[in-house]
């Protein structure tokens, strides 16, 4: 047995993102994103699921505040809907969508729970792709209005940002891979998204820091950690090649103000190149207050000629996955916080996402006995606390996710809340999950 301690003041959280909880896709002006447009093309989404109900949480907030509450924690990672403030994403302000968040913010700080905002988390108005999206440039100029909007209307109150969620997936993942909305796949196409959100980011910031709002801003990309299966050089650089597709080639820009050379270099090998514009890495290294990691996974990584971009395999061993597929590699956390640390200094850092998809259903009980999410939590949080031990500025810990939710390309069909859905009567069922996270949240520490 031993006690996990944390120190003081550290931050415990929860996560959400609007489009998979909201619903409500078509009330109060709401305009329509991508993801309305991609769910309903065939064959994107798991069983032609959609956003258009979700967990119904814009109607059902007031009981998604109360299990915030009742959870105990200090923060709640939201993200607003691009659409509802401005549903055609850079003409009129919608006065209902404001009004719908100025409501939501107050009631949660009222129950002493400190909003975290999320700016974007994927729901382009349609409108801007219909433009190009994030290949169009006047969209970085579109961001960085809506972002305007929010500052004047919540800065005060919300005291926590958090610019674009994870440009990897908001990117590659959309634009090259093609899982994501709109679901292109072009290299090209990635590396030019993912620079202009990067920019959007950038210039975002530097809006945040002239008009003098109070608070803290960042930003939060999706990590990695990825292992060379050997020491022989060829492993080595193959799993930093698939790592920096992640880690580097969004977190050296702001940080160091260049691109990973060795990653444009294997951009060029398949024919796409980056297009930087004067004055581009300026804006994108403006000093952030804060970063943020979301980390589910890793990976064992070899080297494999003329495989996929990288010239690399991922080793499956035999280690465990969650239902997601994913594997569970806990020290990946905590080596990533420190290889950050390393290459980037001292910056205050959260973690944004942590969690795990199990599709463990309400016995016969009504009890929702969901041990290897427990599991999963808790040697996550080991980590976490290992690396506080080792002097990582760790400020938070964001568990994904408070409720089961519209898993994006897997629709309802992977479930990852502390909070149990009942996707046809919309009942919220806490999990046991939720109850150890409850006391975690408490007293601040915990036994192995
Ligand atoms: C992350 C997303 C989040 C959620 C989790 C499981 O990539 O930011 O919205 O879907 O994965």
């Amino acid at each position: 047995m031993a006690i996990i301690q944390f120190p003081q003041g550290f931050v415990w959280g929860t996560a959400t993102a609007s489009y998979q909880i909201e619903g409500a896709y078509d009330e109060d002006g709401r305009g329509l994103s991508i993801w309305d447009t991609f769910s309903r093309t065939p064959g994107k989404v798991r069983n032609g699921d959609n956003g258009d109900v979700a967990c119904d949480s814009y109607h059902r907030y007031e009981e998604d505040i109360a299990l915030i509450k009742q959870l105990g924690v200090s923060a709640y990672r939201f993200s607003i809907a691009w659409p509802r403030i401005i549903p055609d994403g850079d003409g009129a302000v919608n006065p209902k969508g404001l009004a719908y968040y100025h409501t939501f913010i107050d009631k949660l700080l009222e129950a002493g729970v400190e909003p975290y905002v999320t700016i974007y988390h994927w729901d382009l108005p349609q409108a801007l792709q219909d433009k190009g999206g994030w290949l169009n440039r006047a969209t970085i100029d579109a961001f960085v209005r809506y972002s305007e909007v929010l500052f004047k209307a919540y800065g005060g109150k919300v005291k926590k940002w958090f610019t674009i969620n994870e440009p990897w997936c908001a990117s590659f993942l959309s634009y090259t891979i093609g899982e994501h909305a709109p679901g292109y796949r072009d290299l090209q196409m990635g590396v030019d998204a993912g620079h202009h959100l990067m920019v959007a980011h950038g210039k975002t910031v530097l809006r945040f820091r002239e008009l003098g709002i109070p608070g803290e801003i960042g930003f939060a990309p999706n990590v990695s950690w990825k292992v060379p299966y050997s020491n022989r050089p060829e492993d080595v650089a193959a799993a930093r090649r698939e790592m920096g597709w992640t880690n580097d080639w969004f977190l050296d820009p702001v940080f160091k103000g260049e691109y990973p050379q060795y990653l444009i270099d294997v951009f060029a090998k398949h024919g796409a190149k980056l297009h930087v514009e004067p004055g581009d890495m300026e804006l994108i290294r403006e000093p952030v207050d804060f970063y943020a990691i979301n980390y589910y996974s890793g990976n064992v990584v070899r080297h494999k000629e003329g495989f996929g971009l990288f010239d690399s395999e991922t080793v499956d061993y035999g280690r465990d996955h969650t239902e997601m597929g994913w594997v569970i590699m806990p020290e990946g956390l905590s080596s990533v916080l420190l290889d950050l640390k390393q290459k980037y200094g001292d910056i205050p850092v959260y973690i944004s996402e942590n969690g795990a998809c199990y599709n463990d259903e309400p016995g016969p009980d009504g009890r929702v006995r969901d041990d290897r999410r427990i599991d999963y939590l808790r040697s996550h949080i080991v980590e976490i606390n290992r690396a506080i031990a080792s002097g990582v500025n760790l400020k938070g810990y964001f568990v994904w996710s408070l409720l089961d939710n519209f898993e994006w390309a897997f629709g309802y069909e992977k479930r990852f809340g502390i909070v149990h859905v009942n996707y046809r009567t919309l009942k919220r069922t806490p999990k046991d999950s939720y109850y150890w996270y409850q006391k975690v949240a408490k007293n601040n520490w915990f036994e192995v």
